[in-house]
Formats: C-alpha cells, structure tokens, sequence
C-alpha cells in the first residue's frame, strides 16, 4: 500500500500535486474568474453579516489555520483570530451569532477541536468544518463541510493534509471575497490562474528530493536548530519547526525574524542552523537584515527562497534552496514541501521510525 515508497510519509509528500488538484477540482471555474463551493449552504445575506471569523484548530490544522487568518483577512477583509483548540474554551472567546467559526482537522476526530466546535455552536456561531475525512465527528456536527480531498493520511505527520487545508483557506477566501467585492475581478482570476501552477511547483520541488536529503544529513547531527520568517514565512516555519520535532526527535524553534532579537538571538551560537523563509518580497529587506544579525553570532543559514531571488538572498546567507514562485500569499503551499522532506530525511538519518514517532497518536481523542 506504500506505491513503492519505504515510507506511508513520503508517499503523502509525494501524492500532494495530485491533493492540490483534487481539492481544487469542480470548485474553481474553467476561465478561473470564480470559485464555487456548492457544499456551503450560506446564502449571500449570510456570508455579509459576518463580522469576525474564529479559526480553531490543534497541530499541523492549526498551522495552516495561521495561514487562513492572513488568506481570509487580505482577502475578505474580516478579522481572524487563530487558536489552538486546547486554549480556545478557556480563554472566555467572545462568540456571537455574528461570528464565523472554522474548524479544522485532519481526521474530524480530535477532541479539543470537537469541544470547540460544540462550545461555537452552543453559543449560535455559525461552523464551518475544513475536514479530510467525509462523516467524521466534526464533518456531522459543523452546519457547512469543505472537504480537502487528500485521500487518505495514514503517516502520524501531516503532510498532504495540511497542504490541502491551504488549498481550501484559498478557495474560501476568494469565495467570501467574491461575495462581498472585497476583490477585484482581474485580482481574483490572477489568485486562481496562479492557484492552477501550485501542482506542478510542488513536483519541481518534489524532483529536487535529493539536495534536501544532503540538508537533512547535515542538521541531523545538531540538537537543536531555528527557523525564522515573517508574514505567511513565520507560519511556515512553525509548521516546519512542528514536522522536524515530530519524527526527528531534534528540538527546534519556530521564530518571527523580527523578534529574535528580543531574546532569543542569544541561543545563536557558532554553527547553529537557522533555516530562513525568505519568499514574502515586501519583507525581503527586513528579513535579509534579521538573517545578518543570526549570521555575524556564526549561525550557518539556509534560504528557502523564490526562483529569480538567488542574487538578491545568496550573498546573505550560506545555503540557497530555490523554490518556484508564485503570489505571495501562495508561497506556503510550495515552501513548506522542502521543510517536509527535510523533516523526513532527518528522522531517516537518525534511524528513527518515520510514520510512527514515539508518543505520538494519528488521531487525538483525549482532552
Ligand atoms: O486530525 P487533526 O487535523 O485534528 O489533528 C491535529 C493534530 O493532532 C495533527 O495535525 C498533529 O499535529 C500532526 N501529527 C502533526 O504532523
């Protein structure tokens, strides 16, 4: 059942292109001027009375949740907030009929997201389920479902599950965007034109497996490593930081480039790896400026960076992985593929057992 692969992981990786395609399959119009999700029984008058928007989720579903806040706030115009489902009851949230709330999970079993979804309902929020799993506890109990069509994840960490719940934040955004005229038309056709290439990014990043298997050997060595970006960067580094973690058994952290400076920057000592998201043009400079900071306390910095970027970022840093590009609020759905495998050589490298890492369940029933 592994197609080949020696890993149920690597086989999710690789099976994200056609993920991507399946998720976007009948939503996304043949002149890629409009979204449409006929799953959403919202009419127009309810998506215009939503005033904020609530995103709970835990783990990976919550990473790409803190994507969904950007995706929904640039384009929607609605403010997001995101939490993790373990904090989100205890924290007195302020839900209102008014309020959108959104789960997302995997498997639509996971308990904390569950008691979020009922604790939402309970106080007459409307919820939408972003799921990968038709019928499961939270695709029955939420009033609107919008399937990821990943197929099945048997891997303990979430790769292509993941990528399709951006793939689904991107097709609801522009969905509530077109319902309120939040974008314009020409910038709408370029978000899905562009959403259309993401597959065929994926597979080159996919055919560049190799040199990111001589990255995972060379970290595999330390114990403890960073990753930094800011914007949808940040986002993504958590989520890498979160994946090396998870199989690798190696400790890292995930770091807004601003905010090392503030503490954290003394944890940088000679040698140390520190994996930068450089893909967000208007932040290259702030960005590239943090990345100097980590390089003169003698850190040895990867780039995860676009095509076409190279002169700008190399003479910056020591590594240079060049990623395609696509519209900045795209970029997470192509640069976390690297960080994905970077994850799983890592974890090969230490001879760990990739699908199962200790501790660790699939699915998360207990609070
Ligand atoms: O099934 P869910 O999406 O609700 O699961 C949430 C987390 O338990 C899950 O994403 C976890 O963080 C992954 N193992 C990370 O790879």
């Amino acid at each position: 059942e592994k197609a080949g692969f020696d890993h149920f992981m690597l086989k999710e990786i690789y099976e994200q292109p056609k993920a991507y395609r399946d998720t976007m399959r009948g939503r996304v119009s043949e002149d890629n001027n409009s979204v449409s999700l006929t799953e959403i029984g919202m009419t127009a008058e309810q998506v215009k009375g939503i005033r904020k928007v609530h995103i709970v989720a835990c783990g990976t579903a919550y990473h790409a949740g803190l994507v969904g806040k950007t995706v929904i706030e640039r384009m929607a115009r609605i403010p997001v907030e995101t939490d993790v489902a373990s904090e989100y009851r205890y924290r007195s949230p302020i839900i209102t009929p008014d309020t959108l709330v959104i789960v997302v999970s995997q498997s639509g079993e996971t308990a904390d997201t569950l008691a979020a979804l009922r604790e939402a309902k309970r106080n007459g929020a409307r919820v939408l389920a972003i799921t990968n799993v038709v019928g499961s506890s939270v695709a029955r109990e939420a009033d609107d479902v919008l399937i990821t069509w990943a197929g099945p994840e048997i891997a303990v960490a979430s790769t292509k599950a993941y990528t399709s719940q951006l793939i689904a934040f991107y097709l609801f955004g522009v969905y509530l965007a077109q319902t309120l005229g939040t974008m314009e038309q020409a910038a709408i056709t370029e978000v899905l034109t562009a959403m259309q290439q993401l597959p065929e990014q994926v597979e080159a990043v996919l055919e560049q497996s190799a040199v990111l298997k001589q990255v995972a050997d060379s970290i595999a060595v330390h114990k403890n490593l960073f990753f930094i970006g800011r914007g949808v960067d940040f986002a993504v580094a958590q989520e890498g930081s979160l994946k090396l973690k998870e199989i690798s058994y190696i400790h890292s952290e995930a770091y807004a480039a601003g905010e090392l400076k503030h503490g954290t920057l003394a944890l940088i000592e000679d040698g140390i790896p520190v994996i930068a998201l450089v893909t967000q043009e208007e932040l290259y400079e702030k960005t590239l400026s943090n990345i100097k900071e980590v390089k003169a306390r003698g850190a040895h910095v990867l780039a995860i960076a676009n095509a076409g970027s190279e002169v700008e970022v190399s003479k910056s840093v020591d590594e240079l992985f060049a990623i395609p590009k696509t519209l900045p609020i795209l970029s997470p759905a192509v640069s976390v593929i690297p960080l994905q495998l970077i994850s799983y050589y890592a974890s090969l490298a230490v001879g760990n057992d990739v699908d199962k890492p200790r501790n660790l369940a699939k699915s998360v029933t207990v609070e």
